[in-house]
């Protein structure tokens, strides 16, 4: 009796009938009321799961930002293990849904997608060599972000983050306003912590904007920094120069060494940057109108002429950028910020294929 059964098991089993006996286990259990397929209201796809992509994509999920993930990336493999290793946690999450493909139709109906793949500099690669070759992978990534999410926003975080900012602009065809670098984000990120920790107060409770070019040739905004209000500058005028006898110049070159030596000590860095993108997606999933240092088009601002994306104070809404906050810089400053948007501008000038 008991192998017939289990032959009739087998049999219904071979003649696809298992979805039968498991429905009638539900059809027992379950009485539907409505039926579900309503598309996501706040998808959040994140393009590239290294370690980069995934410390994001951990952040916003332990956020609960959004009510669907998705996935993509071309290395197959990883990406079902990533994807695995999330779902099994899936009783410690509030994200209902969460998928991967390497294909991008797992991305349809996004709100945000935030991009971090693309390769690293190589020994004695040449920047803009680097730059060909993540423009090469993008031209192959952005038109297929744009076909299936059309009203997205596009969060790139993918290094170097203002020229691939401006390359995922030119190949979406999207309105500037929706295409965003998280340029100086975590530079200023670090900048808060560091000032912050000298003066034994919580980075929070510490502003001050780091601007212009993600990385060596950023540019911290000394005349505005404060604390409750309190503007440091005219507490020492000298903040920030060299001929300042506390040197808090140094601190700035701290931020900058700082990641060359997280990437010494570990490999990569990774959750900074994570927890900044989850802190850029809560502002645009939110519509909070918060604003962030990210990396926004600045042609026809301080004098600047080309098409570059540079970091400027931008107001992050459900719209994207919706606004961006006219700093008032001093000469030196605005010196800078167009020596950064002259030196991507060479570099931009010579892409091939855009
Ligand atoms: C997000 O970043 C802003 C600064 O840009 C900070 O004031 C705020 O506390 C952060 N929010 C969270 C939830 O981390
Ligand atoms: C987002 O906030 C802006 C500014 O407060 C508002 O004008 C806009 O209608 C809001 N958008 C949505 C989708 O709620
Ligand atoms: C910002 O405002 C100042 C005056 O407050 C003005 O001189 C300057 O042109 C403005 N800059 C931009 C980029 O609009």
């Amino acid at each position: 009796m008991v192998i017939t059964w289990w032959c009739l098991f087998l049999a219904a089993r071979s003649i696809g009938m298992q979805a039968w006996i498991m429905a009638s286990i539900m059809q027992k259990l379950i009485t539907p009321l409505a039926s579900s397929s309503e598309p996501p209201r706040n998808k959040v796809s994140v393009v590239g799961v290294g370690q980069v992509g995934m410390a994001c994509a951990i952040s916003i999920l332990l956020q609960n930002l959004c009510d669907e993930m998705a996935l993509v990336d071309v290395i197959e493999d990883r990406l079902k293990g990533e994807l695995m290793d999330i779902l099994h946690g899936s009783l410690f999450l509030k994200t209902p849904k969460i998928v991967a493909d390497k294909d991008y139709a797992v991305t349809a109906n996004s709100r945000l997608v935030v991009v971090t793949a693309g390769v690293r500099q190589q020994e004695g690669e040449s920047r803009l060599n680097l730059v060909q070759r993540n423009v090469n992978i993008f031209k192959h990534i952005v038109p297929q972000i744009v076909k299936y999410s059309p009203d997205c926003i596009i969060l790139v975080v993918s290094n170097p983050v203002d020229i691939l900012t401006y390359v995922t602009w030119k190949l979406s065809g999207l309105p500037k306003h929706r295409i965003i670098g998280s340029g100086t984000n975590l530079d200023t990120a670090r900048f808060r912590y560091l000032m912050a920790d000298k003066l034994c107060i919580h980075s929070s409770s510490f502003d001050g904007y780091i601007l212009g070019e993600h990385g060596d040739s950023s540019v911290p905004v000394w005349s505005g920094v404060n604390v409750a209000g309190v503007n440091l500058q005219k507490l020492n005028p000298n903040i920030g120069t060299d001929s300042d006898k506390e040197n808090w110049k140094q601190v700035h070159s701290e931020v900058v060494q700082s990641a060359y030596e997280v990437i010494k000590l570990k490999g990569y860095t990774n959750w900074a940057i994570g927890f900044s993108v989850a802190n850029l997606t809560e502002s645009v999933v939110k519509n909070l109108s918060r604003v962030h240092p990210v990396s926004t088009m600045v042609k026809d601002m301080y004098g600047i002429s080309e098409e570059v994306f540079l970091s400027l104070p931008c107001v992050l809404n459900s719209a994207g950028v919706s606004s961006v906050i006219n700093i008032t810089l001093n000469n030196e400053e605005t010196d800078q910020l167009r020596q950064s948007a002259s030196t991507l501008w060479n570099i931009q000038k010579d892409l091939k294929d855009l």
